[in-house]
């Protein structure tokens, strides 16, 4: 059975860079090739925020659109919520900067670090603003502009991420049978440094030295990165399921995390389920962090195969550790 929900998505958008940067253009930079990149990642090509712009005009134009199609004024929003590790800015965050742009004045506004589980975390805060009765609209948006903080002499890294948006707005439903069901947040801060940026924070402020030594810069360990994601991936989803007692084959489509497109078929092969049912746009946008999943969400709704009364799930995992799901019936 699954319980009355009492929020939903009532709008989507995305915001994409136009510069495209192709495999081609990487083996131009470093020592790869198209083959390997598409062989051991599934990334044909990805975008490039052009120089001037920057995480707020992403997140403004993802966030107009969404609003645009909820059919919500920024006036009328109770809090925006940014999933980002890529802010404008330390302080202050990047979504008091898009309340200002919005002039979304009644809003709250605070950004979410949780790797690219962001957008996990931020939806599931946004549902329970709603669900407890304190708030009744707010948005929120996954964003990203790695392609600022990757190093790109560092081949093992800079073929894997891309810039873009996503946004969603939620809001406290009328109709019960819709909406978020139920979700699941979760971290594991003994591996923080698999994934880390290590100079630039109050543990290694920037200097001189920090800056020629490449430090602010995206460091990963990939290996261990892939093996922890295929396991936590299929957990959180049957974690999920259990919720409603559910069956993998009873979901209309499940929404990964787009990391790597061989994290994402090997989860389909081993729960033998249809591609159609697993969105990809790994191929043409890289790993955008928190912006895969509202990206894939609104190229789903445009695409007409997201509908109402799916039952979907959406599952991340990212630097943190950290990694979560919800489910909801669309
Ligand atoms: N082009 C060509 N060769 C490359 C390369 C590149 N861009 N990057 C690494 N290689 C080389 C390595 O140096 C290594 O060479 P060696 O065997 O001579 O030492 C070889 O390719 C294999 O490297 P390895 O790291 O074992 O490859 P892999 O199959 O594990 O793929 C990742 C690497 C990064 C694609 C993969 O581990 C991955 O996707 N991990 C998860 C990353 C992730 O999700 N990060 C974000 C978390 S949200």
């Amino acid at each position: 059975m699954i319980k009355p929900c009492n929020s939903i998505i009532t709008g989507t958008g995305a915001a994409l860079p136009d510069q495209v940067i192709t495999n081609r253009d990487l083996e131009e930079m470093v020592e790869t090739n198209n083959e390997w990149i598409v062989s051991r990642t599934g990334i044909r090509e990805r975008r490039k925020l052009e120089a001037g712009l920057s995480n707020a005009d992403l997140s403004e134009r993802a966030a107009r659109e969404a609003l645009s199609r909820a059919g919500v004024d920024p006036a009328e929003l109770d809090m925006i919520l940014v999933a980002t590790v890529t802010p404008d800015h330390h302080t202050p965050s990047t979504s008091c900067i898009l309340q200002a742009r919005l002039e979304a004045f009644k809003a709250g506004a605070m950004d979410i670090s949780a790797g690219c589980t962001g957008f996990i975390y931020a939806l599931s805060v946004a549902h329970q603003f709603i669900y407890s009765g304190a708030y009744r609209k707010v948005l929120v948006v996954g964003v990203e502009i790695l392609t600022r903080f990757t190093d790109w002499e560092d081949r093992s890294t800079c073929v894997l991420f891309g810039d873009g948006a996503g946004a969603v707005v939620v809001e406290a439903a009328t109709e019960e049978s819709r909406g978020i069901i139920d979700y699941t947040l979760k971290s594991d801060g003994r591996g923080a440094r698999l994934l880390y940026v290590p100079a630039g924070g109050s543990a290694l402020p920037a200097s001189h030295e920090t800056v020629s030594n490449r430090m602010h810069y995206l460091v990963m360990n990939g290996n261990e990165i892939f093996k922890f994601a295929v396991k936590v991936v299929e957990n959180t989803l049957f974690e999920l399921l259990q919720k409603v007692n559910g069956k993998p084959e009873e979901l209309d489509m499940i929404i990964l995390h787009q990391a790597n497109l061989r994290i994402i078929d090997h989860i389909r092969k081993h729960l033998r389920l249809p591609p159609e049912k697993f969105p990809v746009n790994i191929d043409r946008l890289g790993n955008t962090s928190s912006a895969t999943i509202p990206i894939a969400m609104h190229e789903e709704i445009m695409a007409g195969r997201l509908k109402e009364g799916d039952l979907v799930a959406m599952v991340a995992f990212g630097a943190g550790l950290t990694w979560g799901g919800v489910l909801m019936r669309w």
